[in-house]
Parts: C-alpha cells; sequence; structure tokens
C-alpha cells in the first residue's frame, strides 16, 4: 500500500491523527475548512471513488463502506479522531462506527437546518441532498426537531446524478445546468431564500446554483461548523493547537486531479489504496 504526505504546512510538533472520507471529492470542501483551523495534525484522507456514489446505494453498502475506510484508519493510521465529511455516510453509519469505537472522537455531517432557519427572511428553505440522504431516519429527525417547530416550509430536492458530474468534473457542463435547474426553478419560483447543501460535494457547484436563483441566496454549508467541532473536541483530549499540519490523500479508485487542486485550493495529489 502507498502512502505519501503531499502538502506540508510549515512548524513543529504533529500530535493528532485524523481521518476523514467522503465517496470522493466532496469531502475535501470540509478538509478546506478544518486546515483553515487545526494545528500540530496529521490529516488522511480517503475518497472512495471505486464506490461512489454513495447516495443511490442502500444503507446496508453504505454501512460497509464506512466501516471498512473507518477500520483502515484505525488500524493503519492510528487515528484519534474521525470526521465522516458525508451526509450519507453519517446518516447510514455515525452510530455503529460510534459503538464499535467508543474512545473515538467521531464528528458526523448532517444537513444544516439548524442554520438555515436562523438565517432565512421568506421561512422558505430549499434543501439539496442525495436520495439517500433525504430518505433516512437522521434527516427526518432533523426536521422534526428544528423545521416542524420554526413553521418553516422546505423545499426538498433529492439530486440523482449531481455527485457523478461533480466527479467527472462536469462542474460547468450544460447537462449539469440543466439538471439544476429542473430542480431549483420551482424553489425560484416559489421565494426561497436560504439553500441547505446536505451533501458536501453540492459547495463544488455552488456558483452555477447561485445563478440559478437569480437572488440574494444564502448557501449552507456546514464544513466551517464541523472544523470547529473537531477542534472543540480535541482540546477536550489535551489536543494542543500549534505545529505542523500534514495531508495524506487516497483514493481507492480514480479520481480528476484538476478538481481535487480546485477543491482544496491547492497543489495536490492522491496515492492509491485498495479498500
Ligand atoms: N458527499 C456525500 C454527501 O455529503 C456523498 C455523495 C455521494 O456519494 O452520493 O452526501
Amino acid at each position: 500500500m502507498k502512502s505519501s504526505s503531499i502538502i506540508h504546512f510549515p512548524s513543529s510538533i504533529q500530535t493528532l491523527r485524523v481521518g476523514v472520507f467522503d465517496s470522493g471529492l466532496g469531502g475535501l470542501t470540509v478538509v478546506r475548512s478544518i486546515l483553515n483551523v487545526l494545528q500540530g495534525a496529521s490529516l488522511f484522507y480517503i475518497a472512495d471513488t471505486k464506490h461512489a456514489p454513495y447516495g443511490e446505494k442502500s444503507s446496508e453498502e453504505i454501512l460497509r463502506y464506512s466501516l471498512q475506510i473507518t477500520d483502515y484508519f484505525i488500524h493503519v493510521h492510528q487515528i484519534d479522531a474521525l470526521v465522516i465529511a458525508c451526509n450519507t455516510a453519517t446518516s447510514a453509519a455515525v452510530e455503529s462506527i460510534r459503538a464499535r469505537y467508543p474512545d473515538l472522537i467521531v464528528i458526523g455531517t448532517e444537513p444544516g437546518i439548524k442554520p438555515a432557519i436562523t438565517q432565512t427572511k421568506s421561512g422558505k428553505v430549499g434543501v439539496l441532498a442525495t436520495p439517500a440522504t433525504l430518505q433516512g431516519a437522521k434527516y427526518q429527525q432533523l426536521v422534526d426537531t428544528h423545521a416542524k417547530a420554526a413553521k418553516i416550509t422546505l423545499y426538498e430536492q433529492a439530486c440523482p446524478g449531481l455527485v457523478s458530474q461533480i466527479e467527472e468534473g462536469k462542474t460547468e457542463h450544460p447537462e449539469t445546468k440543466k439538471m439544476l435547474e429542473q430542480w431549483l426553478v420551482p424553489m425560484r419560483n416559489a421565494g426561497v431564500d436560504t439553500i441547505v447543501l446536505g451533501c458536501t460535494h453540492y459547495p463544488l457547484v455552488s456558483h452555477l446554483i447561485e445563478k440559478i436563483m437569480e437572488r440574494r441566496l444564502t448557501l449552507i454549508h456546514t464544513g466551517d461548523a464541523i472544523a470547529k467541532q473537531l477542534l472543540r473536541l480535541a482540546e477536550t483530549k489535551g489536543h494542543r493547537n500549534k505545529g505542523d499540519v500534514t495531508l495524506s490523500l487516497y483514493t481507492t479508485g480514480s479520481i480528476d486531479a484538476d478538481q481535487v487542486r480546485a477543491a482544496l485550493s491547492l497543489e495536490s495529489n492522491f496515492s492509491s489504496i485498495t479498500l
């Protein structure tokens, strides 16, 4: 198995070991937020492109992939913390991962319904997510806890095919624009002013979403909140936020290198692993 530290942020001690995973490029939008706040850490990122898209798979399959990756992180990289940088995998696997590794810091990703409620002015909130996320019990609990009490109207839209377009580097492709138009025009007509990006891939097409909505729009992406939570929980376990950060990138299949660079806004390469 190949391993390489690709990106090095200068300074001194490296302590915290953090595994981050997603089905592909999407979790890099979370890594970007983590790199803004975390120091003194080694980050390991897995893009499970061999099994992407997760959002169109059964919850049993997503759980199996998520456990395989977590086991790999634990046994090969001895991680102290795991960030599930994927709404779909969080929905299917976070509880099982916490039960299997009770001492591990585990941070999941959930659609930002709560921040959307505090920020909407029209009371009309769009939610874009994968089919699996919207069908999951976790999403329903989120809605029941937050949106119902606040009397917000939610416009929920599953976006099958969108993750594959992004993975294929088609973020400017007419087909991608057409897909988004078909989902967003009804939201635009209904007066939606806030959209929850309930999949970590979707920030990579936020420019298209803003253009189609043709109005001042609040897009909710939870990367920064996840990064802060990681730092907070790590500090409670003695992490001193000082020193080098290294990021090692792995993929189980193929990945578009230009999209990796764009997602991270950095020079980077992936190593391959077999899972
Ligand atoms: N990026 C992921 C998410 O946040 C999963 C996308 C997929 O593989 O379908 O849901």
